[in-house]
Formats: structure tokens, C-alpha cells, sequence
């Protein structure tokens, strides 16, 4: 056991993580927000980005059922085993063709829990994890289903409130949520988007 880092910690949330199966304890966030916001149903095309362990793949995948389809990206492996109405790529996804997407699209679900490999440097990590941000909402933007819905994390910064403006131009409905399962050190959040217009505001 790993006292000195928070984040390497064991809490209840890593333990339940580990009896039920799944790779991470980041599955906990998602069920949150899945049950808070109502994002993921039974036949709903779905893209992951920021994939790997594979958690919340996993929960998604049990979800959507076997009527839907779970595209999930991430430069990493996967730690588990995906059914097979999901496909997963390996790859940077700044560097990933938009083919990739268009085979799936229009996506019902845009879900993104890219989080960029933390330097201790507080504005570079949150610049980071604006950029993944904002990459994950261009997705949603450009191969995202009208009346879709988004979820996003993004680390708190300076940019956030501008983050969470494009959410706003883009869905009809904003709202945050921190789940419970969020470490207490952590300033992360997820920006959720729910009712995606057909005309994005300008
Ligand atoms: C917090 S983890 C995701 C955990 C995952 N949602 C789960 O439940 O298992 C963040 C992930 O973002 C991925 N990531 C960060 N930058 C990326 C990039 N440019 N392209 C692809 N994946 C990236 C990392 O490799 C890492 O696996």
C-alpha cells in the first residue's frame, strides 16, 4: 500500500472497483453522473476517449447493450476485455483520422475522461487538460448526434469558465458535477452537455 500518494491510496471506491471487476475506480464517476444526469441507454452510439484502463468502457458497454456500439480510444492499452459491440483503437487522438469516427457517427454520447500525464506544475497541467478538453468537444461538435449529450473532465484553471461557455454553445442544457468518487485533492470536474443544437451559438 502506497501512503505517501493520495492518488495510489486504496479508498472504498478502489476496492468495490476491484470486487466488481473493473480496471479502475474511476467507474464510480461515470455511474454518478449516469445516474445524476441520465446520460447512457440501451441502443446509444458511444464514443470513450481517454479509455484506458477501460472502467468506464466497460460500464458503458453494459449499458448500451449489445443494440448499441461503444467506439473507445486511448493511446494506452486497455486492461480488459471490451464485448464485441465495442471497438477499440489505440492511438493519440490528436493524431486520429477522422475516419475513425465517421464509421460510427452520429454519436448519441460523447464521453471524455482524457486527463494528461500531470507534471506537479499546476497551470501546465490545467492547460493540458483544456486542450484534451476542448479536443473531446470538437468531437462532439462535429460527430455528435442533434439532442446528443456530452461529459468531459477538465482540471480547473483560469480557462474553465471559457471551457464551459463552448459546452454552453453547444448543448442546450450545462451543468457540473463532482462526483463523490472525485479524490478531495483533486480539481477536476466534469462538464456535462445534454440536448446538443442543431445550430451551435455563435
Ligand atoms: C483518467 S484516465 C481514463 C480512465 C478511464 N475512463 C477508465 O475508466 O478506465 C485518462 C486517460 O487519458 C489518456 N490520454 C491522455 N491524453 C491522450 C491522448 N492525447 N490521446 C489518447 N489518450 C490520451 C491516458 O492515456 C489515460 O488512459
Amino acid at each position: 500500500m502506497n501512503r505517501s500518494n493520495p492518488y495510489k491510496r486504496p479508498d472504498r471506491f478502489t476496492e468495490a472497483a476491484k470486487k466488481a471487476g473493473y480496471p479502475a475506480r474511476s467507474v464510480y464517476k461515470l455511474e454518478e453522473i449516469d445516474r445524476r444526469a441520465r446520460i447512457l441507454r440501451r441502443g446509444h452510439r458511444v464514443v470513450d476517449l481517454g479509455a484506458a484502463p477501460g472502467s468506464w468502457a466497460m460500464y458503458a458497454s453494459e449499458k448500451i447493450g449489445q443494440s448499441g456500439h461503444l467506439l473507445a480510444i486511448d493511446r494506452d492499452e486497455l486492461r480488459t476485455t471490451l464485448p464485441a459491440w465495442c471497438q477499440f483503437v489505440q492511438a493519440d487522438c490528436f493524431a486520429l483520422e477522422a475516419a475513425y469516427y465517421t464509421e460510427f457517427a452520429p454519436f448519441d454520447v460523447v464521453l471524455s475522461d482524457l486527463a494528461p500525464n500531470t507534471t506537479g506544475n499546476r497551470f501546465t497541467d490545467q492547460a493540458r487538460s483544456t486542450e484534451l478538453f476542448l479536443h473531446a468537444l470538437e468531437v462532439a461538435r462535429v460527430h455528435g448526434a442533434p439532442g446528443s449529450s456530452f461529459v468531459g473532465k477538465i482540471f480547473m484553471g483560469e480557462d474553465f469558465p471559457a471551457a464551459r461557455g463552448e459546452v454552453r454553445k453547444l448543448y442546450e442544457h450545462e451543468r457540473l458535477i463532482r462526483p463523490e468518487g472525485t479524490r478531495a485533492i483533486s480539481f477536476e470536474i466534469f462538464v456535462i452537455g445534454q440536448k446538443k443544437r442543431v445550430q451551435p451559438l455563435g
